[in-house]
């Protein structure tokens, strides 16, 4: 048999968290709605913390062509990868603005995003720690985005 568990250190508030880690829940709660959502209303912003310290942000761009679409992670990796080439992403913090306000938990990627930051690991050999929050400070730390994409395909099965 084999059993695979996921470790999250949960907290309720945002003071709970680590000076550093305060500051990425931040830098993505501050550009909140700032984003292109007019089919789903559903805002999300990812901050990313590249080694050398700079922040980069990604906000979800939809389009009337629904597919086009694109999380916010996923613009977000592309914009560190881009502006700060080969510096490792450490840390993605990941919060989300629900107009339901049906959701009291801090929001987890969507498998294409965490299929993206899989592959983001394995090409800068060092994991992508998570910290998902809601606008609230609620909030998961995940140590290693790869925990919540097990048995995943990647570039060694290719
Ligand atoms: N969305 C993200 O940006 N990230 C996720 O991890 C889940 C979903 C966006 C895509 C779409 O613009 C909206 O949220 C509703 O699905």
């Amino acid at each position: 048999m084999k059993k695979i568990e996921i470790t999250l250190d949960s907290f309720d508030t945002l003071s709970e968290l680590s000076a550093s880690d305060q500051s990425l829940v931040r830098a993505a709660i501050e550009r909140l709605g700032t984003g292109h959502a007019p089919y789903s209303n559903f805002h999300v912003s990812a901050a990313c913390r590249t080694q050398d310290g700079q922040i980069w942000i990604g906000t979800n761009q939809e389009n009337a062509s629904f597919p086009v679409g694109i999380c916010a992670e996923r613009v977000a990796l592309s914009v560190a990868n881009m502006q700060a080439p080969g510096q490792k992403v450490i840390e993605m913090a990941i919060v989300y603005r629900d107009p339901s306000h049906r959701h009291k938990d801090p929001l987890a990627p969507c498998g294409m995003c965490r299929q993206a930051l899989s592959e983001q690991s394995q090409r800068q050999a060092s994991p992508v720690r998570l910290l998902l929050a809601n606008e609230k400070g609620a909030s998961w730390i995940c140590e290693d985005a790869n925990s919540l994409l097990p048995l995943s395909f990647d570039l060694r099965d290719l």
